[in-house]
């Protein structure tokens, strides 16, 4: 977006640098029928279906708008098993944008997670997070390796106006890796632009300085750069000393300090596929020989080759401010809407999507009958929005088969980048203004199938009780003929 004002202040809205060339048709079934889809998901957002869905707001993650060089580019792909012209193009561009020459092709981020915790997690080790996401702690526990959280206490504080909430907390870390040994820590890992405390971003002192502790005591440092291109917007609007930098300039700063950096091609990259890459060969050496084995072979690692084209092009796009803060206006535009209206929401707001902080918007709901779940599950029947549980239910049980409850009760409303028109997301703030009046008719929901490892995607619930039918009757009240 530009910095574009308007005459009337009051209407100030944020202005796309891009226009729509190809549309998809969307679809708004009545409240009965979402009622039904809903309830036949097993109040999964994951098992519903597209064709049932009028905004998917469901994750940012592979469903970004691609532009027409992107589509132009995916036209001279170069099929080929090996050394494929598409690969050193795509080189190019991680070049261009990290300056790094090392570069690892997989199919997308939680398979560079694999490779990397293949590479470097062992039974009884560490990897200390500000936090964990979901692919990534369950590839280093499956290996044995163990997380540990040590984002700053302000990152889990729903409102705040802190500009950085998923810094690190710097003590904690110096002191967790005294107490640990270094020798037992596989990587240290900065996860930009945290995606399960609200998309928020790390600045880019925090970050440098968590390189500074890990050379200090000799341990590598990660960068999990798949959300960083909101991170890098953030990082220019919000902190000082990045002001005048280009993004480039960011960009390069931190390929200089990590040891490594991977990231999802779904998100960086408006397109699909993962990257790792590194200044120093031995890193990727190191991780070199899983990626034909897990992925394919080192010239398209699993990816389609007119998917690389697409990031190649994208990843130059993602130094470009005007696409890259599309997203995050459009999520504050959201968030500012809600906040407004008193709609308990993740302040500041973040990158990725916005947050619905439900521990507030359905106190009553205890975590064991998953409140993200359950709002989650409502807002569907309210709208045809689909959004995704970020709560308890995101969580894996404990070992011994107890609950681990969420810190934070979410319901996340991403923001596919490129997406939306500024009046589907008033649409959305509209129902779930809607949706807040009636929260009281919300109840909660029991497990009808847990699967053992991410449930979230494939478990089904019921609701407890009948307070589905009773929203959708209200709905129907509110609304008379309107879908
Ligand atoms: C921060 C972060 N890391 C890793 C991943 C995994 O990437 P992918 O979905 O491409 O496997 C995601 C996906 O949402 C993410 O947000």
């Amino acid at each position: 977006m530009s910095n574009v004002r308007f005459y009337q202040r009051e209407e100030q809205v944020p202005l796309e640098m891009h226009k729509v060339r190809v549309v998809q048709k969307l679809f708004l079934l009545p409240v009965e029928e979402r009622l039904k889809k809903i309830q036949e998901a097993g109040n999964n957002t994951f098992l519903l279906q597209n064709k049932d869905i009028y905004m998917d707001m469901i994750t940012d993650s592979g469903v970004n708008g691609m532009s027409d060089r992107q589509v132009a580019a995916m036209s001279v792909a170069d099929d080929s098993y090996a050394g494929s012209e598409t690969f050193n193009r795509v080189k190019a561009a991680v070049y261009e944008v990290f300056g790094t020459e090392n570069v690892l092709p997989a199919h997308q981020g939680r398979a560079a997670e694999n490779i990397l915790a293949e590479a470097y997690v062992k039974p009884g080790m560490y990897t200390l997070m500000n936090f964990h996401f979901t692919t990534t702690k369950a590839h280093i526990t499956r290996l044995g390796g163990e997380v540990i959280e040590l984002v700053d206490k302000k990152g889990l504080i729903p409102q705040t106006d802190d500009p950085f909430k998923g810094d690190f907390d710097l003590r904690l870390l110096r002191k967790t890796i005294k107490e640990l040994g270094p020798e037992k820590v596989a990587f240290v890992r900065v996860e930009a632009g945290t995606n399960l405390i609200g998309g928020q971003p790390v600045s880019l002192e925090n970050m440098l300085a968590v390189t500074d502790i890990c050379h200090e005591f000799g341990i590598r440092s990660v960068l999990d750069a798949s959300l960083l291109q909101d991170n890098v917007y953030f990082m220019k609007t919000r902190e000082p000393r990045c002001k005048y930098m280009t993004t480039k300039e960011i960009y390069h700063i931190l390929a200089d300090r990590f040891d490594i950096i991977y990231f999802s091609a779904r998100k960086l990259g408006f397109s699909r596929g993962g990257i790792i890459t590194a200044h120093d060969k031995r890193f990727t050496d190191e991780m070199m020989e899983f990626v034909p084995l897990y992925e394919g072979f080192l010239t398209y690692g699993g990816m389609e080759v007119r998917s690389m084209e697409a990031m190649a092009v994208g990843l130059l796009e993602s130094l470009d401010m005007e696409y890259i803060s599309q997203g995050p206006e459009f999520i504050a535009y959201l968030v500012d809407e809600l906040d407004k209206y008193g709609v308990p929401v993740i302040k500041p707001a973040g990158g990725l999507g916005a947050h619905l902080n439900c521990s507030e918007i359905v106190p009553d709901i205890p975590h064991n009958q998953y409140p993200a779940a359950a709002v989650g599950a409502a807002l569907y029947i309210a709208s045809g929005i689909r959004g995704m549980e970020r709560g308890t239910v995101s969580e894996q049980r404990e070992p011994d088969g107890t609950e681990r409850y969420a810190e934070l009760e979410l319901q996340r409303l991403a923001m596919p980048r490129r997406v939306f028109t500024l009046s589907q997301v008033k649409y959305c703030a509209d129902r779930v203004k809607w949706l807040y009046d009636n929260r009281s008719l919300i109840g909660g929901l029991e497990w009808v199938e847990e699967p053992k490892v991410l449930r979230f995607f494939f478990g089904r619930m019921k609701e407890i009780g009948y307070w589905q039918e009773d929203l959708a009757k209200k709905f129907r009240e509110d609304f008379g003929d309107s879908l």
